[in-house]
Parts: C-alpha cells; structure tokens; sequence
C-alpha cells in the first residue's frame, strides 16, 4: 500500500489559509468545495480534548470520553463515506498510563465497548481493524477482543482502521531497531547497511502508506510521540475544537484546509517557473 499517494497534488495549492467565510457556512456548501480526488489516502487523528469538554460541563472526565466515543463514530463515517481507505487514530498513548487507574480501566471498558458494538460495521463496510501499539501491554479481557477483531477482519483491504493502543512513536522505533537486529543476527537478513524501506517493514504500520493529513484537536500543537517516523511529509492541521465537539463540519473544514496546501516534499513550489524566479 506504500507509494506517493498524491504527486498531482504538487499542482494545485499555495497555501491560502481557510477563508474565514468557510466557519459560516452550512456542511451542503463545505462539501460541495471539497475535491474528491484530492482527499487525503491516510488520515490520522490525535483525538484530544475529551477530559476539558466533560470539566468545560462540571462533568466527569468519563463523560468526555463517552461522548469523544460518539465524535469518532461520526469522523470514521465521514471519512469513510467520502471515499478515504485509511484512518489512523490515536486512542491511548504508552504515556496515557500514567493517569489514574480508574480512568484507565474505564477507557479499557469503553475500548471494549467500541469493538463489540462496531464488529458488525466492520463487516458492511469491508473495513480491517489493525490495532498498533504494545497490545500486551492491555488487560486481557480488552487484549482478547481486540486481537478477535484484527483476526476476523484481517482479509478487509478496500478499508482500514488502525488503532494506536497502548502506542508510542519512539517505542515504536526502538522495537523495530530490535528486531531487525535480532533477524540479522539469526541470518534471516543480510547484514548490510538498512534502508528506509527495510527499517519501515519493522514498523506497525509497515502495510500502510504515510499519513497525508495529521488532525490535532484541543489547541495543543503537539505530536505527543504518535507515528514519529511515518508523519516525516505530513500535513499538520491543528484546531481548537474539542475532541467531542469535532463533527461532520470540522471533518469537512480539515479536509478543505488540506486542499489548499502545496505539498513541495522539498521541491520548489510549482508556480515558481524559471521564468518568474529570473
Ligand atoms: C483525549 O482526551 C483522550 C485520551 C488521551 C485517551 P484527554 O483525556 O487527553 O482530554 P484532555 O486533554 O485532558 O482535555
Ligand atoms: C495524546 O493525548 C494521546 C491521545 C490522544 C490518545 P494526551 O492528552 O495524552 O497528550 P498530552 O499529554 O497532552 O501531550
Ligand atoms: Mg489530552
């Protein structure tokens, strides 16, 4: 599934910021500006915000996650429906441990919840569930159905959800460093100098392309050690929305932000012609 996702893209944009216009008008309107040959191939989401939208309503931070539950439904639909294959959410980080244990579990639960409830969606939409991370890391009971889940919709190549559980860029990285070493050792790898493209079989995400398009929501202009590696070229879209309050409209405003951006991988922008640049 690797390749360049998108080389027309180096042809059409120059880096308009979104009109302020746009936050007016109705989802009809957003959709009918959105090119839908030029949608991202791989979206991943850092979905952030939930414990401030519950506190925001004197809720406890649970509520936020419940409802960051429901905000994820609409976001998969939307991408989903509007022909992107591959989504990659960030759903608890290795760091995101170190919360209070009954905010943990109660995540395990809803992780739970999630699967059992969208089994049957993965099914009609012919969509894989590739979770990535230290799954052993993740108590049984959740470390069972989400490993049932990967096995029964393993076939599924048209759509992908990945899940990043229990996941950390630099961990990530280093347990591909391990292993590639441990398979040159056992001589099952040439020994030899490693090229990106042999380093990148050692990642979990080895069966996907590069994000294009990186979503963070909550105001926070951080990548809190999601896909180090894999976002190298990748679009950042920062907003403050809130997890919970990220819907439809906000998908739409991303992907249209998105649309207007050059995406140069280091070349000179195409409207630079040599004509114009003497
Ligand atoms: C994101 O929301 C969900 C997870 C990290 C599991 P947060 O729980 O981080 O919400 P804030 O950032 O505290 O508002
Ligand atoms: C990142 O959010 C992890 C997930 C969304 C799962 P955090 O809320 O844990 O990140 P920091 O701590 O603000 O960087
Ligand atoms: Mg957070």
């Amino acid at each position: 599934m690797r390749g360049n996702p998108h080389p027309h893209n180096f042809q059409i944009h120059m880096n308009e910021s979104l009109p302020e216009s746009l936050s007016h008008q109705s989802e009809g309107e957003l959709l009918s500006q959105l090119d839908l040959e030029l949608l991202p191939r791989h979206l991943a989401i850092i979905m952030d915000g939930n414990g401030r939208w519950a506190s925001l309503r004197g809720l406890p931070r649970i509520a936020g996650h419940r409802e960051g539950l429901a905000a994820l439904r609409e976001a998969l639909n939307t991408a989903f429906d509007l022909g992107i294959p591959i989504l990659t959410i960030y759903a608890f980080s290795h760091e995101n441990w170190n919360r209070p244990e009954d905010e943990v579990s109660l995540l395990m639960e809803l992780l739970g919840e999630f699967l059992h409830e969208e089994q049957q969606t993965f099914q009609e939409r012919e969509m894989r569930f590739l979770p990535i991370g230290r799954l052993d890391a993740l108590p049984p009971l959740a470390q069972s159905l989400v490993h049932i889940v990967a096995e029964e919709t393993h076939h599924f190549t048209k759509r992908v959800l990945a899940v990043a559980l229990s996941y950390g860029g630099r961990w990530e990285i280093i347990d591909a460093i391990n292993h590639l070493f441990s398979d040159i050792q056992s001589g099952k790898i040439a020994s030899g100098p490693i090229s990106e493209t042999l380093f990148e079989q050692y990642l979990t995400t080895s069966e996907l392309p590069d994000p294009d398009l990186l979503i963070r929501t909550s105001g926070e202009a951080r990548i809190s050690n999601f896909l180090l590696w894999q976002i190298a070229y990748t679009e950042l879209y920062f907003t403050k929305t809130l997890w919970p309050d990220f819907r439809r409209r906000e998908v739409l405003l991303a992907l249209l932000d998105y649309q207007r951006r050059e995406r140069r991988f280091g070349r000179i922008s195409h409207a630079v012609t040599p004509q114009s640049e003497s």
